[in-house]
């Protein structure tokens, strides 16, 4: 499906179907009240009602905020679809062209790989208009919005894809095609490399596994960046738990265990399509966590990158293992202004947040307190979840420096963030912020612009933040 931006008086386009926000105000006023009234439409958030016959397709809105209005396009654009309708028109007026965006590109997303005949539609085109005097703005914030919507589905496609396609190698092959389309650097370390970098935190989590693990990294350098960016990325492309077997419901789903890692793929592709002035890194662990005779085991001790020592008590606990010695490489390969790693980390998280939101920690409150900014404008939901000093103690093991789960159950998003704290060095400490998106993610019941599976969480936000950067 196209989307267009036309600098043009909504009554000079032509189109099958029009539509039209409204407010319950707007409905009081409306032409087409007493119609609507009929049909049972009060203008409720996220409702939609066509009237075929006036050519107008409404949609129901509490106000006009980006929220709300990102969020009754996606519920408008499912619809259409449904519908005979080749194209249709939206009068932007006082609407930010952003929201417009999002809620059109990824309320209309469908991940059909694996269907053998996807239900097909009609639609072959939104047209926006807007004869406003700052039509260059509006357009470039369109522009800008594409891209990050489509980076966006980018990184959904990738979390869908089944663990049989897609595992360590082929997630590799995958990222240097992203570096070729993208003009990026692409250096991938296998299992030799990993093995003379003393990374085996890493490599015992994917021993059992019968693909390589890799480390994979990509650099977008602009010509005089601002500043640089590590960005790391858990890449668990199946996480059947290990010895610490997950129970058969829990398993499902857990294709998704590589979100973070797709998160920063989409961040960068975004980047170097904004062109922004910023050096990113990516730093991706591509791991698959399996069970057999040379598996790691609860109860082994493991000799990170950095040297410190970690007993595992549990071979569930596998993302901060992973991430333990993918941050201790990120760390001595790039001296970064910022390091933010991504990863779908803990159920805890969940709990201590809901599904919608992504759990952030860290140090520096001045960094977060910019990420709530970035998650204003960018229509995605953060979470400050605070690490201290008791919580950090139930992560003293008796035989190792660290155990990799904390002794009491609660508060266990925080104790996995205080667990990778331990890996990252004095001086950077308050350059660095931890995104759990254990439950924002990933659905299986649709939520604002977001669909069945993948959701994309992180690249809004994350790009909102970098195109602050000064
Ligand atoms: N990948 C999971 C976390 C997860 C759970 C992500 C559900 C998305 C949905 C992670 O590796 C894990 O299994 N964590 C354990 C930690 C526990 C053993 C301390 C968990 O959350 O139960
Ligand atoms: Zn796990
Ligand atoms: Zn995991």
């Amino acid at each position: 499906m196209n989307i267009q931006l036309l600098n043009k008086n909504i009554s000079d386009i032509k189109s099958d179907i029009n539509i039209q926000f409204l407010t319950s105000n707007d409905l009081e006023s409306s032409t087409y009240k007493e119609l609507l009234n009929n049909a049972g439409f009060t203008a409720e958030q996220d409702s939609i009602c066509f009237l075929h016959e006036n050519r107008t397709l409404f949609c129901g809105c509490e106000d006009k905020t980006n929220d709300n209005i990102r969020s009754v396009t996606a519920s408008m654009i499912k619809a259409l679809k449904k519908t005979n309708y080749a194209n249709a028109k939206i009068d932007i007026l006082d609407m930010d062209i952003q929201s417009l965006v999002e809620g059109i590109v990824l309320g209309d997303y469908e991940y059909n790989t694996y269907k053998s005949a996807p239900k097909s539609s009609n639609l072959e085109e939104i047209i926006i208009s807007s004869d406003s005097n700052n039509f260059q703005e509006i357009q470039s914030s369109f522009e800008e919005a594409l891209i990050v919507a489509n980076a966006t589905c980018f990184t959904r496609d990738i979390v869908n894809t089944i663990p049989q396609d897609l595992n360590p190698e082929t997630f590799a092959i995958l990222a240097k095609k992203l570096a070729d389309d993208n003009s990026l650097e692409c250096n991938v370390l296998g299992e030799t490399e990993l093995k003379s970098q003393k990374m085996h935190a890493m490599l015992s989590v994917g021993r059992a596994s019968i693909h390589d693990s890799q480390l994979i990294h990509l650099t977008y350098k602009p010509q005089n960046p601002k500043k640089t960016i590590s960005l790391v990325g858990k890449g668990l492309t199946y996480d059947s738990g290990g010895l610490s077997l997950k129970p058969a419901a829990s398993m499902v789903t857990m294709k998704m265990d590589k979100a973070g890692a797709c998160a920063v793929l989409g961040i960068i592709k975004a980047v170097s399509e904004l062109k922004l002035d910023i050096e990113v890194h990516v730093f991706i662990g591509a791991v698959e966590n399996m069970i057999g005779g040379n598996a790691y085991k609860p109860d082994d001790v493991l000799i990170s990158r950095d040297g410190k020592t970690i007993e595992v008590r549990n071979t569930d606990a596998e993302g901060r293992l992973v991430l333990a010695d993918v941050l201790s490489y990120a760390q001595d390969t790039v001296k970064a202004d910022y390091i933010f790693d991504f990863a779908t980390l803990t159920g805890a998280c969940m709990v201590a947040l809901g599904q919608y939101t992504t759990g952030m920690m860290g140090h520096s409150n001045k960094l977060k307190h910019s990420f709530f900014q970035a998650a204003n404008d960018s229509g995605e939901l953060i979470g400050s979840l605070p690490f201290n000093k008791h919580l950090k103690k139930l992560l003293k093991s008796e035989i190792a420096d660290i155990s990799n789960v904390a002794s009491k159950p609660y508060g266990g998003a925080i104790t996995a963030g205080m667990f990778l704290d331990n890996f990252i060095k004095e001086e950077n400490k308050d350059k660095w912020l931890h995104f759990d998106i254990a439950g924002s993610a990933y659905t299986e019941s649709p939520w604002d612009c977001n669909v069945y599976g993948g959701t994309g969480a992180g690249v809004r936000f994350m790009t909102s933040f970098l195109k602050t950067i000064k």
